[in-house]
């Protein structure tokens, strides 16, 4: 029997862009709720001290370096989990970019080409290449880390919110090209939480963006990993192509 801490015991992991931010807090939930991590980032350096933090804490993780826009290093990602730990249960897609705020019509192929490789291809060949794996498995979960920004607009942010949109639109069509292999997948939507970028902001900025949260605050990078790991209980079983926020009730407004 599993303790109600240890809701992940036995199930394998992979979280992209684990090196940092919410990448990283989502890792140490997953570990520090049982299950076996595997860190993938383009950074060396943050993915190795994500899984110090997960070996010092007790757990079990390895960084496997990943560029999530190259298909063949997607691939590899998921071989290394299956070839480590046998299997693959939960992949977690995490890795994403912002651009800097631009308009529209100002933004020019280059910046658009690199948030859509990232952010939408990037996804895409995440789920691609972890689908016969989950299907291999028995069945599997699937988390797409959006935004709010999935969902609305916001000055300036034109590619990264049309590939937020896209990542929710690819969350439902897992579900609804898998569910009958056992194979869900769950879209979540933070606010703007506090993972270093806020530091640039003045202060009137800051204040402003605060105070679009009705909770008066940004929130933690804690406060999203502690629920990625939640939702990805396996005894969620009939949440299937979901959009969950955790915006401190940004889109209630
Ligand atoms: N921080 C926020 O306010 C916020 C809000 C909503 C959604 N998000 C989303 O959450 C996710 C994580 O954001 P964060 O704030 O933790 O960012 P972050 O910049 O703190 O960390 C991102 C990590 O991804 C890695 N990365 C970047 N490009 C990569 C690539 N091509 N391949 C592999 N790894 C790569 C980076 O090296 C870094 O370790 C992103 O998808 C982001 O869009 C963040």
């Amino acid at each position: 029997m599993t303790s109600t801490n240890n809701f992940l015991a036995g199930k394998a992991a992979l979280v992209t862009g684990g090196g940092a931010g919410l990448g990283r807090s989502i890792a140490l939930h997953y570990a520090k709720a049982g299950a076996k991590v595997v860190v993938a980032d383009l950074d060396d350096e943050g993915g190795a001290e994500t899984v110090r933090q997960i070996s010092d804490a007790g757990g079990e993780a390895l960084f496997q370096h990943t560029d999530v826009s190259s298909d063949s290093d997607a691939r590899a990602l998921v071989a290394k989990v299956q070839s480590a730990y046998g299997k693959l249960d939960i992949a977690c897609n995490n890795a994403g970019v912002a651009p800097p705020a631009t308009p529209m019509a100002d933004i020019d192929d280059k910046l658009w080409r690199r948030i859509m490789s990232i952010n939408l291809d990037g996804v895409f060949y995440g789920i691609r290449a972890q689908i016969p794996a989950l299907i291999d498995n028995g069945g599997g979960l699937i988390v797409n880390i959006a935004s709010i920004l999935g969902q609305v607009g916001f000055p300036g942010m034109a590619p990264y919110v049309a590939t937020k949109h896209a990542v929710v639109g690819l969350t439902k069509q897992v579900a609804v090209d898998y569910a009958d292999k056992g194979v869900r997948a769950i879209a979540v939507g933070p606010a703007f939480i506090k993972t270093g970028m806020e530091d640039n902001l003045d202060p009137k900025s800051r204040e402003a963006l605060e105070s679009a949260h009705p909770i008066g605050r940004m929130g933690e990078p804690e406060e999203v990993g502690s629920v990625v790991a939640m939702v990805s209980a396996p005894n969620w079983t009939f949440v299937n192509g979901a959009y969950l926020p955790i915006d401190g009730g940004y889109l209630s407004r």
